[in-house]
């Protein structure tokens, strides 16, 4: 048999390791779905929180000095097998065994040296992927470097590059210099314009000018990010290569997310019998001191809570939305006044809004179970995660129809009653009451109509098996 050819993954999370996000989501359910025609492996930082619960279990398989241009440091790296992936964790101790994953001062020094050392490894365990797979800006340096700091080495200049864009918001803009004191490169690649964006260098745009495919994680995204009002500065750049741009929609691990099997919620329930979905409602009202009620319309939100995600919108007519008679819970931290505005919140409504701050992996499972309606008013979004588990879970979508949102989430037809949630045009707080009152209608006057959308939602393929058909398709067009 032919051996496979290998794609590395690099990025700056993943699952089952270290999570801030759906990137994490992607990087633990992707690979598992391309081991079936290629030798996958993946490499991340080797964080505190990995070190804590992982550290054991892992091995350290080289250590080499690493030329950042003005100063020498040493990585290491540690190997683990798990499901058939092989796993590469970089370590440094000063740049990663920090209590946050990012934010930062030194965070372009941070995933400089991550892009250096993943660069740097590949002759040190004597392993050459075939094609590396990069996501978002911490890992945008990687094509860049094979071809200037191996640029003589055969084997460097053999590897194909993809570049996933999972948030075009963060580029990774950082001053100049760092081309040289950070990265080993001359300056002249931002002189000449290369990786200018600005004032700044830009790893992002440097990914996308270096890689052979760039791709990112919806088709209707793929098209946002070619306009200005979405593009964020880079679809002029976007657009020069929009031959190579595929959109491709996210999965979900279907059997980490799952009602039938999942240990993390009270009781496990199926589209054929939703009675334990029932009772997850009772349990999560009563842990999260809810007035305890079947009848009532819980809405639930887990999220980073930034102005990506509508947040704000929300918080504009929260005081009607509470006037729908509905319950209220979410569960996220993120910017200060955002968080403050929930707060108050809970401080009106006790017992119908909760507010709980901090991330929280097994309440994250109870809520997508226990709620009947799952809020994601995004001003923008990429592809989003969340609105696929919640419809796993029979949990009815309320989002905007931008980006991934767009592409996964058939809105409620009255006539025909098809759909899988609910969703809206306008980034406007009215909008999304609007869309709220008639869930909120549909739920307490036409039960069977709300059913059929359950079953709707549940029944909807949220899986990887499409989209990994086309990233054959993908790395096939460039081996
Ligand atoms: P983004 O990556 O932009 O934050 P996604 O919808 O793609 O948005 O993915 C978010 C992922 O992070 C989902 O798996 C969601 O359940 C999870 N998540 C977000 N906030 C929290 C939190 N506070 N606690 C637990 N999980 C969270
Ligand atoms: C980013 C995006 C989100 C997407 C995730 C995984 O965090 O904000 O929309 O689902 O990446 O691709």
């Amino acid at each position: 048999m032919e051996k496979k050819k290998s794609v590395l993954f690099a990025a700056s999370e993943g699952m089952p390791f270290v999570k801030s996000g759906g990137l994490a989501d992607v990087i633990g359910s992707l690979p598992q779905e391309l081991t079936k025609r290629f030798d996958l492996r993946v490499v991340l930082p080797l964080y505190a929180d990995v070190i804590e619960r992982w550290i054991d279990k892992l091995e350290k398989v080289a250590t080499f000095p690493v030329n950042q241009g003005q100063k020498q440091t040493v990585a290491s790296v540690y190997r683990y097998v798990l499901n058939g992936i092989t796993y590469y964790f970089i370590e440094h101790q000063g740049y990663f065994e920090r209590e946050n994953l990012y934010g930062y001062p030194d965070d372009g020094e941070r995933f400089a040296f991550f892009d250096l050392a993943i660069v740097d490894m590949f002759e040190h365990l004597n392993y050459f992927p075939d094609i590396i797979h990069s996501n978002d800006w911490q890992t945008g340096m990687i094509p860049l470097l094979c071809k200037k700091r191996h640029g003589s080495d055969v084997r460097y200049q053999r590897i194909r590059h993809v570049y996933t864009i999972h948030n075009i918001l963060f580029q990774g803009n950082f001053p100049p210099e760092m081309l040289e004191s950070c990265l080993g490169l001359p300056m002249d690649l931002f002189n000449d314009g290369t990786l200018r964006q600005g004032r700044d260098i830009n790893f992002m745009k440097a990914a996308i000018l270096f890689s052979d495919k760039i791709t990112t994680v919806s088709n209707n995204y793929a098209h946002e990010i070619l306009t200005p009002e979405y593009g964020e500065g880079l679809e002029k750049i976007l657009q020069l290569r929009s031959w190579d741009l595929w959109g491709i929609v996210n999965g979900i691990d279907i059997n980490m997310w799952d009602p039938k099997k999942d240990k993390k919620i009270p009781k496990r329930y199926s589209a054929e019998d939703l009675k334990g979905k029932r009772e997850c409602k009772r349990a999560l009202q009563r842990s999260m001191g809810l007035r305890v009620s079947s009848d009532t319309m819980l809405v639930a939100m887990v999220s980073r809570l930034t102005s990506q995600k509508g947040v704000y919108l929300l918080l504009d007519h929260i005081y009607e939305l509470m006037g729908l008679d509905i319950q209220f819970v979410v569960l996220g931290t993120g910017d200060e006044h955002a968080e403050n505005g929930l707060r108050s919140l809970e401080y009106r409504f006790p017992h119908r809004a909760v507010y709980y701050r901090g991330y929280n992996e097994e309440l994250s499972h109870r809520i997508y179970a226990g709620a009947d309606a799952f809020m994601m008013p995004s001003v923008f979004e990429p592809c989003g995660i969340s609105q696929l588990i919640s419809m796993r879970y029979g949990t009815l979508p309320i989002v905007r129809e931008t980006g991934g949102l767009k592409d996964t989430v058939d809105p409620y037809n009255a006539y025909t009653g098809e759909g899988t949630g609910f969703s809206f045009k306008n980034a406007t707080g009215e909008d999304i009451l609007h869309v709220t009152r008639l869930a909120a209608e549909v739920y307490y006057n036409n039960k069977d109509a709300w059913n059929r959308l359950i079953q709707n939602a549940m029944a909807k393929d949220v899986s990887w098996e499409g989209s990994a058909n086309l990233y054959f398709r993908l790395y096939d067009s460039i081996l």
